[in-house]
């Protein structure tokens, strides 16, 4: 890939740096497309966020940047403009610069249902159970909403932060039923359901409960996590044990790239 005077410029901001993914992730694209682009990684300690962003902003060739840990919620402050997503999470993961302004995008729940679309998961009139009510439980709520959906449930174990999304997303999608109950009685609800996430850490660890049973769910129920390692948690090899469909962790961020290096106007 040769970079020259008109080559567009992309960066990953985070701290610490070394751990980063998104230049592996695009370049490589960048080099088989032909596009003249480059994705480099920007080291920016918390501390010198908005003078370091509003300074790559200013500059004509700088398109935009992912960003990841610790800068996914501060930057969405720093934000002009904010989607949907990125409003109802308060974090970002890609930032355009568009003439100086900060253009905010959430993708972790685009990517989740992208992944599952592509896949070969059809959620037309899905009935969809979401477990946990976290950072990431919120952007795959919103994007799971937008989608034609049969319903959503979310159980979480502290009912409260379930319910705290049910209301924001009631208010976006007045046309969507949305239930929330208490992780501790999500038996009676299971038999319903054509998807199953798990969007809680369980499963992150060997000694982790499994979010939910799998007795008694529907024999072409989908068991997804977003846990991407383990890239298979206990709760899906129990799943593919008992024959049901799965989808792993890793997709929502593979499916990604695409949706990133568009809003980008890269890809
Ligand atoms: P993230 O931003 O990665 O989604 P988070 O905001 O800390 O992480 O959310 C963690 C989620 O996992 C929450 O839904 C949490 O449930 P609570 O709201 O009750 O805290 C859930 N979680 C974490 N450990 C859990 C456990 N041992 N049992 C059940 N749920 C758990």
């Amino acid at each position: 890939m040769m970079i020259t005077g008109t080559t567009r410029v992309f960066g990953v901001i985070a701290d610490p740096i070394d751990h980063v993914r998104a230049p592996m992730v695009f370049n490589p694209v960048f080099e088989d497309r032909k596009i003249d682009a480059v994705l480099v990684p920007l080291h920016i300690p918390a501390h010198d966020l908005e003078k370091s962003v509003r300074g790559l902003a200013a500059m004509p060739n700088m398109g935009g940047v992912c960003v990841t840990i610790p800068h996914k919620l501060p930057m969405a402050n720093l934000c002009d403009d904010l989607s949907l997503a990125a409003q109802i999470t308060g974090a970002v993961n890609a930032v355009r610069f568009d003439q100086g302004r900060l253009i905010g995008e959430n993708f972790d729940g685009a990517g989740f249902v992208s992944g599952l679309i592509g896949e070969g998961h059809d959620l037309t009139d899905a009935n969809v159970l979401m477990i946990g009510a976290g950072g990431a439980a919120r952007a795959i709520a919103v994007a799971l909403a937008g989608q034609p959906i049969g319903q959503l449930t979310i159980a979480n174990r502290t009912l409260a932060n379930a319910d705290a999304i049910a209301t924001i997303l009631r208010e976006h999608f007045p046309q969507l039923t949305i239930q929330a109950i208490e992780l501790a009685k999500v038996d009676a609800v299971l038999p319903a359901q054509d998807v199953i996430v798990n969007t809680t850490s369980l499963g992150l660890k060997d000694d982790d409960k499994m979010p939910c049973s799998l007795e008694g769910v529907d024999a072409d129920v989908i068991i997804a996590d977003i846990i991407m390692v383990p890239e298979k948690t206990a709760w899906l090899l129990a799943a593919e044990k008992k024959g049901l469909k799965t989808h792993a962790g890793k997709h929502m961020l593979d499916y990604q790239r695409d949706l990133i290096g568009r809003f980008l106007n890269i890809l």
